[in-house]
């Protein structure tokens, strides 16, 4: 995700900094290349000889140090970013206010590349009008800033503050600034989740679809320069940030979205577990219990997959999805050709720790040429890659 990518990481003494551990190990997995300066006041909560170990280079505190001087000009020109995290309430006055006293502050005034800082501190703090007036003052220099979370803070209070956490820092790095270009004015729309078929006020027929697959296919769409809008059933997962999210309940209601958001779509990807039935008609009050049974009556929900397949234009890439406990391939073959899909992406609920809830996914994808793409046991934003993938090879070979 980061591959090749040069990351200047500055950690400032704050109790967040033990996270930069953690930020340091996500950066060098997502294949950047990471080097580290902490300020003196670091020092106390992060211990250098970690940084190094982890990042694969030495960590930089002082300008001087015994033999050498280190030379910030050359280390602000050599990254592609330099990302403060944690920048304490102290680094922010400085860096506001063009100090330097440190290594830290020396690269950060001499750097000729983009400036993220993802601050931490105590709310009061956050909420001082001295600090509100220096975050203005950074993003005035025209320096980025990852919006603080709320939760328990150091101080034992609960608030505003916290540090992001480095996976969302990781992700703003991914989905902000290294956006790929491979999908840039394309178009996508993808449904997730599953819906929910009112009985009546207060019942429902759903499914264990948590949306994960879904959600990870809009973000790896979207991280390559993709428009995409993400049509969601009832989940219960975060926002992306730069993807237009559209929240339904009902497959009817997922149908409707899907049809108008296809109309100037490149790409769909199907991926919701959507009711195959629904009640015929939603009681207008809770039901009784009586002493018999129940017969609910059900009829057809549209297919939307179906639907996007026959509609579908020279150009328009449409990818469906095929739960299958048995005769998998012959079942996920026969979706892909009855719904005039291009791809079909087959998940075998026999595979363990794949599939519904699980954070890991296995899948196999055919397409209409007769081939066959399979994946190991992966997390399933790296299955949503490798879909992504498959998805722009054949935009590009225009087989569509
Ligand atoms: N699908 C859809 N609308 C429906 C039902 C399914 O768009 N009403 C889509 C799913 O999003 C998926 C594909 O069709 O991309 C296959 O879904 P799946 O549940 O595996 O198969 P069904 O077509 O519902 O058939 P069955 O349940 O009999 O296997």
């Amino acid at each position: 995700m980061l591959a090749g990518k040069k990351i200047l990481l500055g950690i400032t003494g704050s109790i967040a900094a033990y996270k930069s551990i953690l930020l340091v190990r996500l950066l060098v997995k997502a294949g950047a290349e990471v080097r580290v300066i902490i300020t003196p006041g670091a020092k106390d909560f992060v211990p250098p000889l970690v940084l190094s170990t982890l990042s694969g280079n030495k960590v930089l505190v002082d300008l001087f140090d015994e033999d050498s001087w280190s030379n910030h000009v050359m280390l602000g020109r050599w990254a592609d970013v330099m990302l403060i995290a944690p920048l304490s309430c102290n680094t922010l006055a400085k860096m506001a206010n063009g100090q330097c006293d440190n290594l830290l502050l020396a690269v950060y005034l001499s750097a000729t590349c983009p400036v993220i800082a993802a601050p931490a501190m105590d709310e009061d703090m956050w909420r001082h009008p001295a600090t509100r007036a220096n975050i203005l003052k950074l993003e005035g220099y025209s320096n980025h800033v990852i919006n603080v979370g709320t939760g328990e803070l150091a101080s034992g209070l609960v608030g505003e503050g916290r540090m992001a956490e480095p996976e969302q820092i990781l992700q703003y790095l991914t989905n902000q600034f290294f956006r790929g270009t491979a999908l840039r004015g394309k178009r996508a729309v993808v449904t997730a989740g599953p819906t929910y078929e009112a009985i009546d006020p207060v019942r429902f027929i759903g499914n264990h679809s948590s949306g994960k697959m879904g959600f990870a296919i809009a973000e790896a769409l979207y991280r390559q320069g993709a428009e995409v809008h993400l049509i969601a059933g009832p989940v219960k997962l975060a926002h992306i940030a730069g993807v237009k999210r559209t929240d339904v309940t009902s497959a009817g209601q997922m149908h409707s979205a899907a049809r108008e958001a296809f109309k100037d779509a490149d790409i769909a990807v199907m991926s919701a577990a959507v009711a195959d039935y629904t009640p015929v008609e939603v009681a207008a009050e809770k039901i009784k219990k009586t002493d018999g049974g129940l017969t609910l009556n059900l009829h057809k929900t549209r297919d939307i997959l179906k639907s996007l397949g026959e509609v579908k234009a020279n150009g328009q890439l449409l990818v469906g999805f095929a739960l299958e406990t048995n005769n998998e391939k012959e079942n996920a073959l026969q979706k892909l050709k009855q719904k005039n899909a291009d791809l079909i992406v087959l998940n075998s609920l026999r595979d363990s720790n794949a599939g519904f809830g699980y954070d890991t996914n296995k899948v196999t994808i055919f397409d209409k040429e007769g081939n066959t793409f399979e994946t190991g046991l992966l997390s399933k934003q790296q299955v949503a890659e490798e879909i992504v993938q498959i998805i722009i090879q054949k935009l590009h070979a225009k087989t569509i």
